[in-house]
């Protein structure tokens, strides 16, 4: 049995977790700075890091009491090094690195982007939406869409990554938290997006799909421009149609990432479909997967999409056992991409 503490501070949570053997969840403590960064529409970088520095302690110390276990219990520790904001990522590999150098424990550093995926591994109560993952279903093909990132994915194993397709510019959650602030939504412009969304009709307005024939990438920068221009036909009017602009915009948003992923799919003959990362938590995003694909579609239940500490010690837990560790030159990697190997330059 290994147990891991996981730690995340790449954006703006504050993310410890206790998680046995890469998928039982101990403890998970999440502090979010959401109310913080909601006047400026977006995360402010400065404020992030700063934030991270007061929580990190108290969240690794609650991770830790609600595991009920002490730090010479552990087998490892975990910490995301990148991609994501230096100044953020910073203060979570620098109290890793204190906490492994005072006890005597391994030091793993993990890609995000790799805790995202793994997030789906996590045995959380049975939660997991669609049928769960187990061994047995690769190749598989991931779709992992957050704030920073949208990409398909084909996994051959565990820890084997082939990347397919990438944005070309926005993120898609980018692209939510964009055109949230275009119809006056506040932050982050998912989750008011969606919510916006339900009393609209996804028929409303017929948006652009960027397809990109031939390529799994994406582009979400022209459908941004289509709602700004809609919004702005609307200038002088008495009322936007928010609901009608939101439902068809997630919509147009969905259309592209499960045909994408659908067509990597069956062209990779995959065995599942994994969804993960921040948008993973979109609800119409979530049925059309289901309904559309026709390989089994395995997604982390809406707490373990967004940013947590559980998914960085499941991931790690996968690098634990192949022997991989860090050393402690381990620096941040803001633009870091998802690679195969722990990051072990010793
Ligand atoms: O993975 P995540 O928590 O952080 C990053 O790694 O970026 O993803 C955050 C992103 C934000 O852009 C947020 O708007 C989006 O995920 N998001 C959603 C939903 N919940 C969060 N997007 C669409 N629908 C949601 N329900
Ligand atoms: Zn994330």
């Amino acid at each position: 049995m290994a147990l891991i503490l996981g730690i995340e501070t790449s954006c703006d949570e504050t993310a410890a977790a206790v998680v046995q053997d890469g998928c039982k969840i101990l403890s998970s403590v999440v502090a979010s700075q959401v109310v913080l960064h909601a006047q400026y529409g977006g995360v402010f970088p400065e404020i992030a890091s700063r934030e991270h520095v007061l929580k990190i302690v108290p969240v690794i110390d609650e991770a830790m009491r609600e595991a009920k276990i002490a730090f010479d219990d552990l087998d490892a520790i975990a910490v995301t090094y990148g991609p994501g904001l230096a100044g953020s990522l910073l203060v979570g590999v620098n109290a890793a690195k204190a906490i492994t150098f005072a006890r005597d424990l391994p030091l793993i550093g993990v890609n995000h982007l790799e805790g995202h995926l793994y997030a789906t591994w996590l045995e959380a109560a049975g939660a997991t939406v669609g049928i769960p993952a187990t061994e047995e279903q690769f190749p598989l093909i991931a779709l992992i869409v957050s704030g920073g990132h949208s990409e398909i994915v084909l996994m051959r194993g565990h820890g084997d990554y082939e990347l397919l397709g990438h944005t070309l510019d926005d993120a898609a959650g980018e692209a939510f938290d964009k055109v949230a602030r275009l119809l006056g939504l506040s932050y982050p412009g998912g989750p008011a997006i969606q919510k916006a969304a339900e009393q609209g009709s996804p028929t409303a307005f017929k948006l652009p799909r960027a397809w990109l024939r031939g390529t799994y990438d994406f582009s979400f920068s022209g459908l941004k421009t289509a709602v700004l221009h809609l919004v702005q036909s609307f200038e002088g009017k008495k009322r936007v149609p928010v609901a009608d602009i939101a439902a068809s915009f997630q919509t147009a948003v969905a259309d592209v990432l499960v045909d994408k992923t659908r067509q990597a799919a069956e062209e990779f003959r995959a065995r599942q479909i994994v969804l993960a990362g921040g948008v993973s938590a979109n609800a119409h995003l979530r049925k059309m997967m289901l309904a559309r694909s026709q390989a089994p579609v395995s997604i982390p239940p809406i707490k373990l999409c967004v940013d947590n500490g559980a998914m960085i010690a499941a991931a790690a837990w996968r690098h634990f056992e192949r022997g991989e560790r860090s050393g402690w030159e381990l620096d941040v990697v803001p633009a870091l991409k998802l690679q195969s190997k722990v990051d072990s330059r010793q």
